[in-house]
Order: structure tokens, then C-alpha cells, then sequence
């Protein structure tokens, strides 16, 4: 969580490329932001609570243009708290020295309550009630002369997990940043340096970036970059060029990130598939996987872990492992699986999903599974992520920056993406020839596919009207649609904040249709797959308690559209790609009853995109 951004420049004044930075992170965190600016004469810390725009209010009137450029330094954070209300003492940057040594820090410090005491017992006197106050601290007790060697001792002593960065008036012009757990990235341009949590905050400046390791620390100056490891060996990290630009990370003449990132689905998702369809051998190929067929057939198990979307994703692979492939697969929801001792070894594959790629827990899931032994691969979007690192395979879903917190294109470029994996392992086994064509031809189809639902956006924005005031709503799928049916309720409950649950179809009645009534709408998934008959009979059930229900079904099915109170519809397809297609329709359904209720839809409440603490 959170957005950290740093720069130092020879000529160019810090504070309006910090502000930007700030703004392009705001989706990380929203609660406070802040920015510490230095100059000969020492250090200044401006912060507020509530978004970044307040802050550039609070610049505005205390900090005027021509007293800016004398600030060709400085760091900027943008919080989501972890430890202490979201107030502006507990807003970033923290100082420590009397004000000479300001700190932004990203993550959670676990021993923060004992080494605060022991601070204390010396005199220390705290401003915040944050973790991060502590290592502000600690650094200046270490500072007996060397900026980069206090700050190793005091991350030495800290458990826990940061992305920091840290300027002091005692040493002027450099700074110092470091990672663990959190990322950190710096960018290298001509006469500017600019270090951020993600490249985001970067490609303004430059497309040149050094993606730093856990255990690095970095001192920096307008002249360079050194990079060290705590115990004060040199390390080497190569520059790589981001193959992005600015124009993927604006808007684009969309009113939110969430509709954009909506709309590119058809082109991301055939940028997912790109290059990775082998008709002639009716199977995938798939070479960030590394893996033989003979590795791939002596696999006896699958288990797929991440959070909240991802694990949505992953459950589908569920579907798809099992019955393309024949192998018992086990989503599991990260946090759960790596505190629970897993029983996983070299007969297993563990794929990691995460679209940001830096999500802790599942994080901590690839780390305990390879120290298992078992075969691990990562499935993320954002390139030279934590988790596509540490697991050293895997598959790019390559479906561009993704903004809006609420995760969208992420989600049907996982599924996309663990179709042509389940068709590839499917192929070292029991999949046809025939069978894997006709697949093939079914993941061609994709982009076209979301296409024609996006076309029908207007209906879906009629049915959204008729429903924007209910408090209480249902999801119903079952077999694949399941999680199609989980991921509906969770976009719903993120965006426009609904209270909404989404249940296997056949369970309503064992309980949950005691809270059905003619105010609780319920959205039913009856695409067609094995067992919609089944779901139609769970509709009427919920249709004899009053209880209006929207069917997603497939374009001509008269007998769905009669069952239901509305029906959108959605182009046929296998059942293979039916979530992929309900999914969109339900983002989009989402969106139109978030937008309806004023919802803050690209930054909801309480939440953050990118969560990198337990
Ligand atoms: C989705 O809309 C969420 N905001 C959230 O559940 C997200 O999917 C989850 O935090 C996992 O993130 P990741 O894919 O980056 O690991
Ligand atoms: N733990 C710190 C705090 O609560 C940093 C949280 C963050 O990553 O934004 O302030």
C-alpha cells in the first residue's frame, strides 16, 4: 500500500514532479499525503489528510512559486494506514533530529512497539502514532556521519516490511532509499532522478528504471545512483528500458479508469493471447513457463493461490485444470494457504496470480512453496514484479497498466491466460488434437467476444438504473460461473458499495434465501454451460419469494430471458470463455450502479490497489 515517490534533480524543482508522482500513486493509498522539501536552509514538511488534491491546496497557499525552486529535492508520500488513524500527525513524511531528517515509508514495521518503548526510555518523543515514526528515529541515533550507513543500521534493526526513503538536513543533496517487501523503483533520467512505488510515477521522466531487490539500500544524488546491501557491499542492478508510455496510464477521454480499463479489454486481452496460440499442434505456447512437456505431464497437482480478484481468476482455473487437464486443483486464498503449513512438494505447481505482482500474501505463499519444493510460476501483469521475480517463471498477462483499484482487464486476461495454460498441460495428457483446436479457436474468439457485450453497455446501463438504489444484492452462478458469481459481488460491494454476496446457485436455499425479499435483486449467471437448467430452477425459487432477478444469458435464449425480471445478453460461447463474458457484463453493471450512486469509483473507500502488507 501507499505511494512513495522521491526526486532530486541539478536544476528542476522538486515539488511539482513529487505532486504528479503523488497523483499517478493516489490509487495505492488515499488517506493522507505529504511532501518534505530541502534546501540549504534545512527542511520543510507540508501534509493533509484526505487526497492529494488537498495537499496541492495547502502547497498553493504556504508555499509560494517563487520559493519553490529552491527545493530541487525531496520525497512525497501518499498513505494508507496501518498503524494510526488517518490524521494529519500521522500522515507522512515523519522527522526526527529536530526536524533535520524526514522519512516516507511504505509497509509495516512488526517490532515497532518495542523499539518505540526502548526510544522513549532514551527521551525520544513521538509526534505520530504510526510504525514508521520509529525508524525516522533510529536513523538519527545511527547518524554519527554517514547518511547511508545510519539508515543500514537502523533497517537492520526493524522487522518487518518497508519501501522507504529518507533526506536529512545533515546531508544535504543525497538521499537514501530501501526496500523490503515493499517495492521501489528508480528512474534514471538525464539530470533528474526520480524513485517511486511503481513506474507509474516514473515514465513521465524517464523510460530508464532500476527495479531495486529486497535488502537493497541506494544512496542517491543528482550525479547517481549507489546501490549497497545492509551490511555496505556493492550491488550492481542492471537499467531496463519500461516498454509503456504516458499514454497508457492516462485516461484517454474515459470519466474513469474503471470504464477505460473496461473498454481496452478486447485489445489487452488479445495482447494476452498474442503470439501464444499453436494451431498446428492444437496447444499454447507459453515460454515464460520454461517448462518440458515431460515436466508439465509428471505435474500431479495444481494449486493456485492470490486475494480477492486474482483468487477469483484462480478458482475458475479450477474448472479449467480439471477438466482440460485432468488435474486435481486447489485455489486457495493466499494468507490461508501460507499459514496453514501447506502440503505441497515437487509433485505440485503452485501459480502465484496477482495482477500487481507485489501482493504480501501472496508473496509469502510463492516464498513457502518453493522453499517446499514445490514447482512454482507467477501470473502477473505488472513486468519485473516482486512476485514474477522470486518465482522465476511464468506468464505476463501483458494487459497494461491497470489503474482503477477495482481490478477489471486484470481479471479476463487471468482467465485467458490460464486457459491457454490449461490447454497446453491438457495437450501433455488426455486433450484431443481435435479438442485442443477447437479450443483455439474458442480463445481467438475472446477479444471479439467482450467486444460485442461492450457494445451493449447501454442496456446494461438501463437494467443498472432500475437497481442503483438496492442495498442488499445477490450473485448466483454454478460450476464455472461460480466465481464469475463471487467476482460480480465483489465489484459491486468495492465500487458502489453494496452489500452483496455471491453463493454457489444450488446453496441459496440452504439459508441464504431466508434474507430474500422484492428490495434484495438477485443477479443470476445462466450462460450456457452444463447444469443452467438447474440455475433457471434456482431463479424461479428466488422469483416465488419477490425477489426481482437479473439473468446474464446467452443471446437468443427465450426460455432464460422469460424466467428472469431482466435479461442482459451476452454473445454464445463454450463454456470455457462464459465467465469471461459474464464478468464484463457484470463490471460494466457495477460501474453504471456505482456511477449512479456518486460513488468514488476509481479510489473506493478504505481501500487500496495494491496491498503489500499482511
Ligand atoms: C479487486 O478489485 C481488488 N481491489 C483486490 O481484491 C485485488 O484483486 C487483490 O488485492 C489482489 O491484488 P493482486 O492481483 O494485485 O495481487
Ligand atoms: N505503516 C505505515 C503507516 O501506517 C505506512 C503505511 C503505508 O504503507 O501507507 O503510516
Amino acid at each position: 500500500m501507499c505511494g512513495i515517490v522521491g526526486f532530486t534533480s541539478l536544476d528542476t524543482p522538486a515539488v511539482g514532479p513529487l505532486v504528479n508522482g503523488l497523483r499517478r500513486l493516489e490509487y495505492r493509498g488515499y488517506d493522507s499525503a505529504g511532501v518534505a522539501l530541502e534546501s540549504a536552509d534545512g527542511i520543510r514538511v507540508f501534509k493533509q489528510t484526505g487526497r492529494v488534491a488537498e495537499l496541492d491546496k495547502l502547497l498553493a497557499k504556504e508555499l509560494p512559486n517563487d520559493e519553490r525552486g529552491k527545493y530541487t529535492i525531496g520525497i512525497a508520500h501518499t498513505r494508507w494506514a496501518t498503524h494510526g488513524l488517518p490524521t494529519q500527525a500521522n500522515a507522512h513524511p515523519h522527522t526526527a533530529d529536530g526536524g533535520r531528517l524526514a522519512i516516507v515509508h511504505n509497509g509495516i514495521i512488526e517490532n515497532y512497539a518495542s523499539l518505540r518503548a526502548g526510544l522513549e526510555k532514551r527521551g525520544v518523543k513521538f509526534a505520530s502514532q504510526t510504525d514508521t515514526e520509529v525508524l525516522a528515529h533510529l536513523i538519527a541515533i545511527f547518524d554519527k556521519g554517514d547518511f547511508l550507513s545510519a539508515a543500514s543500521e537502523a533497517l537492520k534493526r526493524v522487522e518487518g516490511t518497508y519501501g522507504m526513503a529518507a533526506i536529512s538536513a545533515r546531508h544535504p543533496g543525497e538521499m537514501i532509499v530501501a526496500r523490503k517487501g515493499s517495492p521501489l523503483v528508480i528512474g534514471v533520467g538525464e539530470k533528474d532522478i526520480v524513485v517511486a512505488s511503481d513506474v507509474s510515477a516514473i515514465v513521465a521522466y524517464t523510460r530508464q528504471v532500476i527495479y531495486l531487490k529486497d535488502g537493497d539500500i541506494a544512496c542517491i544524488t543528482p550525479e547517481g545512483v549507489e546501490i549497497h546491501s545492509l551490511d555496505n557491499a556493492p550491488v550492481t542492478r542492471e537499467v531496463q528500458e519500461v516498454d509503456w508510455d504516458i499514454g497508457a496510464i492516462e485516461k484517454g477521454g474515459y470519466e474513469h479508469f474503471m470504464l477505460k480499463e473496461i473498454y481496452e479489454q478486447p485489445e489487452a486481452l488479445a495482447n494476452t493471447i498474442r503470439g501464444r496460440l499453436d494451431p498446428s499442434g492444437a496447444t499454447a505456447f507459453l515460454s515464460g513457463l520454461s517448462l518440458t512437456p515431460r515436466e508439465l505431464a509428471a505435474v500431479r497437482r495444481v494449486v493456485i493461490v492470490g486475494c480477492g480478484t486474482s483468487l477469483h481468476a484462480g478458482m475458475v482455473g479450477k474448472y479449467l485444470f480439471e477438466k482440460l487437464a485432468d488435474l486435481p486443483t486447489s485455489p486457495e486464498q493466499a494468507a490461508e494457504f501460507r499459514y496453514s503449513n501447506p502440503i505441497v512438494g515437487p509433485d505440485d505447481w503452485v501459480i502465484a496470480m496477482s495482477q500487481s505482482g507485489e501482493t504480501a500474501d501472496t508473496l509469502a505463499a510463492v516464498r513457502e512453496s518453493i522453499r517446499k519444493g514445490a514447482l512454482v510460476s507467477g501470473l502477473c501483469n505488472v513486468v519485473g514484479s516482486t512476485i514474477a521475480r522470486e518465482a522465476g517463471r511464468g506468464v505476463y498477462l501483458h494487459a497494461g497498466p491497470e489503474i482503477s483499484v477495482a481490478s477489471t482487464k486484470a481479471f479476463t486476461a487471468q482467465v485467458t491466460a490460464l486457459l491457454m495454460t490449461a490447454l497446453k498441460l491438457g495437450r501433455t495428457r488426455r486433450l484431443s488434437f481435435e479438442d485442443g483446436a477447437r479450443l483455439v479457436g474458442e480463445i481467438e474468439k475472446i477479444p471479439d467476444v467482450v467486444r460485442e457485450i461492450l457494445a451493449g453497455n447501454d442496456a446494461i446501463a438501463k437494467v443498472a438504473e432500475k437497481y442503483a438504489s438496492a442495498g442488499d444484492m445477490f450473485f448466483i452462478g454454478r460450476g464455472i460461473l461460480y466465481p464469475a458469481a463471487l467476482e460480480g459481488a465483489l465489484k459491486i460491494k468495492e465500487v458502489a458499495y453494496v452489500h452483496a454476496e455471491g453463493y454457489q446457485a444450488a446453496e441459496l436455499k440452504h439459508g441464504p434465501i431466508a434474507l430474500l425479499s422484492e428490495k434484495t435483486p438477485v443477479v443470476a449467471l445462466l450462460a450456457d454451460i452444463p447444469g443452467k437448467e438447474k440455475t433457471l430452477g434456482n431463479v424461479q425459487e428466488c422469483r416465488a419469494r419477490n425477489a426481482p432477478v437479473i439473468g446474464i444469458a446467452t443471446k437468443g435464449d427465450d426460455v432464460a430471458a422469460a424466467a428472469v425480471t431482466d435479461a442482459l445478453a451476452i454473445p454464445k460461447t463454450s463454456p470455457e470463455i462464459a465467465p469471461i463474458a459474464s464478468v464484463v457484463a457484470l463490471q460494466l453493471f457495477a460501474y453504471h450502479v456505482a456511477r449512479l450512486r456518486g460513488c468514488e469509483i476509481d479510489q473506493p473507500r478504505n481501500l487500496a490497489k495494491s496491498v503489500t502488507v499482511e
